[in-house]
């Protein structure tokens, strides 16, 4: 196995004592949207809203969502798509890790459904679940695991259908969610991109800041809780908001100053699309102009674990990104969570 030390572990000293793991970047990127479009103007026909004040508030014109497909729909598309990116058949495939918050049923876990409709025969796999950080969590895992040679590839796939537990009477929340996905086949890329390092976490204590009270082992779906709306989610938008200015900074410039970087060095920063005011707000506190900062919560609102990997394949397919970019992702949200990561394309 061809093992190099990570750009990080050169860096950072505390870094320094961990384990050596074979370089494993980014073949092939791929996302899925559904066709149907909810513009602003339609959701002020199902709630006391307005353009104005969602553009200005959250910076969103519209988001996709579905008609009758699941999760396991859009993150098949998404599959397909980054398969054909990197040029890789889906035999080769050797692990597949889906995120989602909105799996097509309990169980079986959703990358089940995407294995089999691939045709994936060798690949293992299994379900992340970190709401609206789950992608990044499982894509570290994917890029740990496939480094450290425990498989020799991975597709990654964040995929939700957010509108499925989106409640549509709720105007504070109805207004921000859309669905979508997007995957990512790492692997070796001789003389290519390189995934450098990760920061990931949770903070307990924030759980119940965004949850879908109903529907699991705590109160299991029954007409009551229907009738109650209870399996849809709830919110504290101001504390999410709050939390997220804060984190997205934090993160970003933690993963910078520890491999050695200025803020000066980032090419792209493709950041979970929550909301525009956010966004800006974190580029703001970083010194980090919104030139290099992807942005398409405009056209999406925010899909949660489809959310970065969909910005990614984004700026990978348009040219934001080019060979040799330093590219930082960073996503926050439900748990409440965090995570970044940092690669030189
Ligand atoms: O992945 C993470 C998931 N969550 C998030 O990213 C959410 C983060 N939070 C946010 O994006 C913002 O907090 C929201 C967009 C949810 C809300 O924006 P805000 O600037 O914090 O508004 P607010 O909650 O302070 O509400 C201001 C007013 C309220 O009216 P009153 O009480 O001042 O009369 C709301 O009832 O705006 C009202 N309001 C709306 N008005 C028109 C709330 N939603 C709407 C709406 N249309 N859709």
């Amino acid at each position: 196995m061809h093992v190099l030390p990570l750009e990080s572990e050169r860096a950072a000293c505390s870094w320094s004592e961990r384990p050596r793991l074979r370089p494993v970047g980014v073949l092939g990127t791929g996302s899925a949207v559904p066709p149907r479009v909810l513009d602003n103007a339609d959701l002020s026909q199902l709630v006391d809203t307005s353009d104005e004040w969602i553009v200005t508030r959250t910076g969103i014109r519209e988001r996709r969502v579905v008609t009758g497909q699941a999760t396991s729909d859009l993150a098949i598309a998404a599959a397909r798509a980054a398969l054909a990116a990197a040029h890789l058949d889906a035999s080769a495939i050797e692990l597949i890790l889906v995120a989602t918050c909105t799996p097509d049923q309990l169980c079986p876990p959703v990358v089940c459904r995407v294995q089999a409709a691939i045709g994936a025969t060798r690949a293992a796999g299994f379900d992340v679940s970190a709401a609206c950080s789950g992608f990044m969590n499982a894509w570290m895992t994917g890029h740990r695991l496939v480094g450290a040679g425990s498989f020799n590839n991975c597709l990654v796939i964040g995929a939700d259908v957010m509108s499925s537990i989106t409640d549509y009477q709720k105007r504070d929340l109805c207004v921000l969610f859309g669905d979508a996905a997007g995957a990512a086949v790492l692997g070796e890329v001789p003389g290519g991109s390189v995934i450098l390092d990760h920061i990931v976490g949770i903070d307990g204590n924030g759980a119940d800041i965004i949850v879908a009270p109903a529907g699991g082992s705590r109160r299991p779906a029954s007409a009551a809780t229907v009738a109650g709306r209870e399996h849809f989610l709830q919110m504290n938008g101001k504390e999410v908001f709050k939390f997220a200015v804060q984190k997205l900074p934090e993160v970003v410039r933690s993963l910078l100053a520890r491999n050695g970087y200025g803020i000066d060095d980032l090419a792209l920063l493709v950041p979970h699309q929550a909301n525009l005011r956010i966004l800006e707000a974190g580029a703001a506190r970083l010194g980090l102009p919104m030139e290099r900062v992807m942005v398409n919560v405009d056209r999406y609102g925010n899909t949660a674990s489809g959310s970065v990997p969909l910005a990614l394949d984004e700026a990978a397919r348009s040219g934001r990104i080019q060979r040799g970019d330093l590219v930082a992702l960073v996503s926050f949200g439900g748990g409440l969570s965090w995570a970044g990561s940092l690669v030189r394309w």
